[in-house]
């Protein structure tokens, strides 16, 4: 299969759908791999990093699209790269297609068979395509919100390990998830003192089994929320209702409790935030005040480590690129059921229920896509 990269085309998106490694595994495999150039730059991947694992540079985006059998991405396609899709090609890619009719419009319209990275599942019920995502930003947020709480930052100038004779940071965090145990760790490793509250007892055992000596945890009531809240100097929000928005488990109100400096971290404002007082940042303006709380609400925040992000990504797509390339797309998701929940549209029908029914679209049944 002839499989094709192009750069990211999205306002400060870093990432790149294939590493250098994960070109190498498919030219090993007998496939042709070719690279717009400088789509690895940056995440620190040169185009002599793709020529050395056998890839092709070409030095535009529609040499690449109009010459690849498979498209490999990481965001959304863009409506001008939209419009290069052609009937028959695969796109491999995040797209969270529910909230965007356009897109969704766009790509029944090419033809393309387009397979969301976010809805294939594995035999947990997890989204082993999501969770790279969700375990860099768990990792992430206790070391932004540690920046956050420096005075020169508006923070209240306390430090995550405190030192000899002087106390720690106090750290909650709100939803035991991939973010919430990622950023647990991190913070408790920085010397933080954490407590993790969480509305699923299964959850709360496993934490509690598997970290009870390195953070504490906590049923999330709202009681015991404001409680220990009141004492935090930092509030990471890591909870998520799939398919809902996240509920807001912080109110305005509850600012004037809390200890005045500290640093609201909230990693589900991609949900639309757990914090009534939280709104959308970027990595250039990440934090602001309001009572003089400060929040952090960066909504792609792998983004600031964008390196890392797109290595974990590969490591994560590359399974699932090379049966794709190997068997067709076809063989490939009738083999694997997990594969099969990933595709959303094919030859011009949606084929994913949640989005058809969020956005009104009649749905073409996955199994039956796979016999049209
Ligand atoms: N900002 C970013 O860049 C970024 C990156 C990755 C993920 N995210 C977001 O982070 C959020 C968490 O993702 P995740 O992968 O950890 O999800 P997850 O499903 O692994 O974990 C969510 C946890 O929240 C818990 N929860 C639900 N409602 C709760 C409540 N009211 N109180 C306490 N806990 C509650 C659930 O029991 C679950 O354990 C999602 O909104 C996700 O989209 C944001």
């Amino acid at each position: 299969m002839h499989i094709g990269c192009p750069k990211e085309i999205k306002p400060q998106e870093f990432r790149v759908g294939m590493t250098p490694n994960a070109a190498h595994e498919a030219v090993n495999a007998g496939h042709k791999v070719t690279v717009e150039t400088n789509a690895g730059a940056g995440a620190g991947f040169t185009d002599e990093d793709y020529i050395a694992a056998g890839a092709g540079i070409v030095g535009t985006a529609s040499e690449v699209f109009a010459s690849a059998d498979m498209i490999v991405k990481v965001k959304e396609p863009q409506a001008v790269e939209r419009k290069m899709l052609r009937e028959g090609q695969i796109l491999f890619t995040y797209l969270h297609l529910a909230p965007d009719p356009d897109q969704t419009h766009d790509l029944m319209a090419s033809g393309a068979t387009c397979i969301a990275y976010e809805t294939v599942t594995d035999d947990r019920g997890g989204l082993p395509l999501l969770a790279p995502m969700s375990e860099v930003a768990g990792r992430l947020a206790p070391q932004v919100g540690a920046w956050t709480l420096q005075k020169a930052n508006g923070g209240r100038g306390v430090l995550m390990g405190g030192v000899p004779g002087v106390g720690p940071a106090r750290v909650l965090v709100i939803g035991g998830g991939v973010v919430g145990t990622h950023a647990a760790r991190i913070a408790a490793g920085m010397g933080a003192d954490v407590t993790v509250l969480d509305r699923s007892l299964p959850r709360l055992r496993y934490l509690d089994d598997t970290f009870g000596g390195q953070f504490k945890n906590g049923y999330a009531s709202a009681g015991n929320t404001a409680d220990l809240a009141r004492e935090a100097d930092m509030i990471i929000g890591a909870v998520l209702i799939p398919g809902a928005a996240a509920p807001k488990l912080i109110s305005r109100a509850q600012l004037s409790d809390l200890k005045p400096g500290a640093a609201l971290v909230d990693v589900a404002i991609d949900q639309g935030g757990c914090f009534e007082t939280s709104k959308a940042t970027t990595h250039q303006d990440p934090i602001y005040d309001v009572d003089g709380i400060m929040h952090y609400c960066v909504a792609n925040m792998p983004g600031a480590v964008a390196r890392t992000s797109t290595i974990a990504l590969g490591n994560a797509t590359m399974p699932f690129m090379l049966a794709l390339a190997n068997k067709g797309w076809r063989q490939a998701c009738e083999d694997d059921p997990h594969l099969l929940d990933g595709l959303n549209v094919h030859a011009g029908k949606l084929t994913y229920y949640a989005v058809g029914k969020a956005l009104g679209i009649d749905v073409l049944s996955p199994a039956l896509a796979l016999k049209a």
